[in-house]
């Protein structure tokens, strides 16, 4: 069990600097990510490193987190190009057919385990098409796998995930690296960049 103000000490402790990963997907999906008229949905978005990124990009973006303390501290010129949502991913309703790039960095996971299936489909059907996904989930020999907070996969799990989907980058890395919490974790991660049919 998290502590109440878990996130927020979290994402306060974590650079400013977008993540490599923003990069990597522009790049990976730049046959649709060229255009500056792009609709994002950024998912469990933190303190918005990656979320400003876009917005300087002139992408609009919808950002979402549970944590609420995180959204305020996204402070932006371009307000009327960001959506901050404060809600959790088990209780996101999406319109369908509505983002060109649904971008999450390492947030994925952290939806409930009885609540995944769910939400994973509302993500999907809320992607127009030709629209890419970008996520990292978490593998079924990562030490959070019996967390009931945490959605861990197999790998065939994770590529049914994808079908209807041209996988750009589909990556399963196994590490032992320090949590922000643990001083020793054993990492199972899945990183994919998918383009919808
Ligand atoms: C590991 S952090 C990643 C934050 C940011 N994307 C980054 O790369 O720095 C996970 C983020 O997901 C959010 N989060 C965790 N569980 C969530 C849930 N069930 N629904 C929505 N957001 C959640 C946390 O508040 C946190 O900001």
């Amino acid at each position: 069990m998290l502590e109440d103000n878990f996130w927020y000490v979290y994402n306060n402790a974590q650079s400013d600097e977008p993540r490599d990963f923003v990069f990597e997907v522009l790049k990976l999906g730049s046959d649709v990510l060229k255009s500056d008229e792009l609709e994002v949905l950024e998912l469990g978005c933190g303190q918005g490193r990656d979320t400003k990124e876009f917005l300087r990009r002139g992408f609009s973006v919808s950002a979402v987190d549970i944590d609420g303390a995180s959204l305020n501290q996204i402070q932006v010129e371009q307000s009327e190009k960001i959506k901050k949502i404060n809600k959790k991913f088990e209780d996101l309703v999406l319109e369908r057919n509505s983002y060109d790039l649904i971008y999450s960095h390492y947030s994925i996971p952290f939806c409930e385990k009885k609540s995944f299936y769910m939400f994973w489909e509302n993500i999907l059907l809320s992607l127009k098409k030709n629209g890419i996904l970008a996520v990292q989930l978490l593998g079924d020999r990562d030490d959070w796998a019996s967390d009931v907070q945490v959605t861990t996969l197999n790998f065939k799990e994770t590529k049914s995930l994808f079908k209807g989907f041209e996988l750009l980058k589909f990556e399963e890395l196994e590490f032992s690296k320090p949590s922000f919490n643990q001083d020793e974790k054993k990492w199972h991660v899945y990183e994919v960049v998918a383009q919808k049919n």
